[in-house]
């Protein structure tokens, strides 16, 4: 039986990567990413573009902790060179409360100083159309989160206390698709996501690190 060309082969292999072309379009992102003040390091910025690109089953993505929008940036910009797909941004654009230097980098300026300046960066990069942010709490966005809507990757980089991160982990997870990412960020440099991926039920198997990240993949 013949069948339609407009429906793939499920048994045909996927074309293959053109790493040349992935290592080239880091190259060129890099430079207008890293101006973006923020904590996620070049290498995994670059490893979170290939996770959103190349490895996310479907191409929602849900960051929860995006400050000026560095990781968010670098997230997106692979769903756009995918051709397909959103990052849903959940931040409540004040800082974390738990962190003194957040205060600080915040000390003087108005409420809406950071989600202004995270909105001008993902503008000045021309992703803003791959973004949705959501400002509010991380589990107010869960509490909202249409079940329907599998996510394909999740990066988990807000409340690093023990606590936060865990009702981070315990309310998004269920949304993840079987075969989804999960990215913790500040392992091993925080306490508090460095004892939880210790404790993940066994189906979250190890997928890898990059420079202070773990990834697992939902079984
Ligand atoms: C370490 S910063 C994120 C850094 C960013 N991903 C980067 O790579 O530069 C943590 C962010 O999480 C946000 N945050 C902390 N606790 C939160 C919560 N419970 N709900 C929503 N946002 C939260 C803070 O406002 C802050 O912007």
């Amino acid at each position: 039986m013949t069948r339609p060309i407009d429906r793939p082969d499920p048994n045909r292999p996927p074309p293959p990567v053109d790493m040349d072309a992935v290592r080239a379009r880091i190259r060129e992102l890099a430079p207008r990413i890293e101006p973006i003040h923020g904590w996620c390091a070049p290498d995994a910025g670059a490893a979170l573009y290939q996770l959103a690109r190349l490895v996310a089953p479907t191409s929602t993505v849900v960051e929860l902790g995006s400050w000026k929008g560095r990781s968010t940036a670098w997230l997106a910009a692979g769903l756009a060179d995918r051709g397909d797909g959103r990052v849903v941004a959940v931040d409540t654009f004040a800082g974390s409360a738990n962190e003194a230097g957040h205060a600080e980098l915040l000390q003087g300026q108005g409420p809406d100083h950071l989600f202004r300046e995270f909105e001008a960066n993902m503008t000045g990069l021309g992703l803003a159309g791959r973004i949705e942010p959501w400002r509010m709490t991380t589990l107010e966005a869960a509490r909202r989160w249409d079940r329907g809507v599998s996510i394909g990757l999740l990066h988990i980089d807000a409340d690093h206390d023990y606590p936060g991160v865990r009702a981070d982990f315990e309310f998004w997870s269920p949304f993840v698709v079987p075969g989804g990412l999960i990215v913790f960020d500040d392992v091993p440099t925080f306490v508090g996501p460095s004892r939880l991926v210790g404790e993940l039920p066994r189906w979250y198997r190890y997928f890898g690190a990059m420079p202070n990240k773990w990834v697992v993949v939902k079984e």
